[in-house]
């Protein structure tokens, strides 16, 4: 029998573990969706989101194991790096675009979408489920993919992925968001848009760990206690504060400078 490699850097599946060239999660009421949305991404011939192998004799969900570094271990991604990662999300959406979900399927709602969703997305596009190798940037953990919109989803990934931080340095912060945004190719109504979906969406991962802290639902309970709230609560007022200076940033004629 093959061994397994319990893997770190998760906060949320009870044990994910690597076995040979697979990677073994429990499955999950929501796993039969994301088996149909992996598939889907596979027939698509999107080749940043693993391959779905079915279910062993544990019923565990086996997902192709991609080798590599996870992003959050590497140093924040450079302009380039924004762009390109803006570019993979964009790639996604129009993949999901045509995606049926199966009438059946059951998902995991992590931060409502407030009008519903219109695209079944990802919903935690961060660094730290983005492994990078040579060939690939893979998006792992389809756990929360659920009904959700482009700019819900991509907002969430500019928090992630610039990363915002609590009172941030908005001259910095701007030529990022906007090689993000360049990268996926945002039209202009988009772009006005798009700064109130990253505040509200980052206020409501605030909001889930707030109301985990109060009825103890798990993980968010432990999240909160070590201490995610105070990162995400003063970050989505940062981004509020300053929501003018990013339309502007997005929409202003001159081309990014900087990368
Ligand atoms: N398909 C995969 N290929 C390589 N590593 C993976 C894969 N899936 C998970 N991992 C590793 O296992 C960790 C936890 O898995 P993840 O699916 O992100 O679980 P969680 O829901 O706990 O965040 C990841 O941070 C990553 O290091
Ligand atoms: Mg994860």
């Amino acid at each position: 029998m093959e061994s397994e490699e319990v893997l770190t850097g998760g906060n949320v599946a009870a044990q994910v573990v690597r076995v040979g060239s697979t990677v073994r999660k429990p499955s999950l009421p929501q796993t039969a969706g994301v088996e149909a949305v992996l598939t889907h991404l596979a027939e698509r011939q999107f080749d940043g989101a693993p391959r779905t192998l079915g279910r062993d004799d544990q019923d565990r969900h086996v997902l192709e194991y991609i080798p590599g570094a996870l992003a959050h271990a590497l140093p924040p991604f450079s302009p380039e790096e924004l762009r390109r990662v803006g570019r993979l999300i964009r790639e996604l959406h129009d993949a999901m675009d045509t995606f049926q979900p199966p009438s059946d399927a059951t998902w995991h709602v992590l931060v409502p979408h407030p009008a519903g969703g219109d695209l079944i997305c990802h919903n935690d596009l961060a660094p730290w489920n983005l492994v990078c190798n040579d060939q690939r940037w893979v998006f792992i953990d389809w756990d929360n993919a659920a009904p959700s919109s482009r700019l819900w989803d991509l907002g969430y990934a500019a928090t992630a992925f610039l990363p915002f931080v609590p009172r941030g340095d908005v001259e910095a912060d701007s030529p990022r968001l906007r090689a993000l945004v360049e990268g996926y190719g945002l039209n202009l109504e988009q772009r006005r848009a798009l700064p109130a979906q990253i505040a509200a969406r980052t206020r409501g991962q605030y909001e889930l760990l707030v109301r985990g802290h109060r009825t103890g639902e798990q993980p968010w309970a432990r999240m909160y206690a070590e201490g995610h709230a105070d990162y995400w609560g003063p970050t989505a007022a940062y981004i509020e504060e300053h929501h003018d200076d990013w339309v502007t940033a997005l929409v202003s004629e001159r081309p990014s400078s900087k990368g």
